[in-house]
């Protein structure tokens, strides 16, 4: 039995969230019609809702649910940009995702953007002075301000606050893809004042290619999907099965927002890592911690080490002939 440590890539599902989801998926019936079976399907869709709602603090109304975290991040990224037209530029530091790299940069091709590529420091975080001169240098023209909340490979924890205050400051939307950091840092959408913000379920727990993205009441993104308009911003037949899922898995690594069930997690996870570090320490004593080494600066779960004369790769197959599963980055990029 492999010892399965990359749950940075995905997290297993536990029974209870596999339960609620194939119970759920014995439901037929489609959410929006108006007959019994529908109407049992649409309370299954909106129990999910309003406890993923819950976990960060917004209103059901404000939570979009997606097919996974990538398009959540799409559509903020290009939603925010095509609804804002003739703001052109946007702000994206140096270290994201592929689904945020991957989005600017079509946009660039395709429609005109502009990247303001914001520098990070050794450690992975956002140079808060550098978007400050970005945004100061023409606040009217840029479209957005897009970021992790935490860096998915090396764990760095970025200064959300701090970045949604001086984007406010000029009136510019901002999106956070919050998937690395969900289930394991509080989050207060309403608190924190962003107009977006990506989630998604199998980092929790929850399904894979089931996501959801937060759009502030006062947010206007364009589309990506165009059909029946069974969501603000979202069309095609809402997955009930995926948000009954979703929601189970929120309530049971977040809970509301102030619950105790986020710090109890967190605080095991850290315990474990702290675990494991010590242990490869005095094991290699040559190891090297990436991100940040203080540990109210990264992700309770993350441990990212370079092992100096060792080939990633290399050691990443060994790795799993004997039993462990880890990652080298992000398994988006990898191969
Ligand atoms: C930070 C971050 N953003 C976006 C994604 C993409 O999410 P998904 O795999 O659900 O499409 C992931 C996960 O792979 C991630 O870790």
């Amino acid at each position: 039995m492999a010892v399965y440590l990359d749950h940075a890539a995905t997290s297993p599902m536990p029974p209870q969230v596999l339960a609620a989801y194939t119970d759920a998926l014995r439901v037929v019936g489609n959410p929006s019609s108006i007959h019994g079976p529908g109407q049992a399907a649409r309370e299954l869709l909106e129990s999910g809702r309003d406890a993923v709602a819950a976990s960060i603090g917004a209103d059901p109304a404000e939570i979009v649910l997606t097919g996974g975290g990538t398009e959540a991040v799409n559509l903020a990224i290009k939603g925010l940009y095509w609804a804002r037209a003739r703001e052109q530029r946007i702000l994206v530091p140096e270290a994201e995702h592929h689904a945020t790299i991957d989005s600017v940069e079509w946009l660039a091709a395709h429609e005109g953007a502009m990247l303001d590529w914001i520098p990070v420091d050794d450690l992975g975080r956002i140079r808060l002075d550098a978007l400050k001169r970005a945004l100061a240098a023409n606040p009217g023209d840029v479209a957005l301000v897009t970021s992790l909340w935490a860096n998915n490979e090396v764990g760095t924890i970025q200064p959300v606050r701090e970045l949604a205050a001086l984007a406010a400051r000029y009136d510019v939307p901002v999106h956070l893809d919050a998937i690395a950091a969900y289930g394991q840092l509080p989050i207060d959408v309403h608190e924190l004042g962003v107009a977006a913000l990506s989630l998604a379920a199998h980092k929790i727990g929850g399904p894979v290619g089931v996501g959801a993205l937060y759009l502030a009441r006062t947010a206007t993104v364009e589309p990506l999907l165009h059909g029946g308009a069974q969501q603000r911003a979202r069309s095609g037949t809402q997955d009930a099965a995926g948000a009954a899922a979703f929601g189970v898995a929120a309530t049971r690594a977040v809970g509301g927002v102030g619950s105790p069930n986020l710090g109890e997690r967190a605080a095991r996870m850290a315990r474990v890592r702290d675990r494991l570090l010590d242990g490869i320490r005095s094991a290699v004593p040559d190891a090297v911690l990436r991100g940040d080494p203080d540990p109210a600066g990264r992700l309770p779960s993350n441990a990212h080490l370079t092992f100096p004369g060792c080939d990633g790769d290399s050691l990443l197959f060994l790795l799993d002939v004997a039993g462990f599963a880890v990652s080298t980055g992000s398994a988006c990029a990898a191969g």
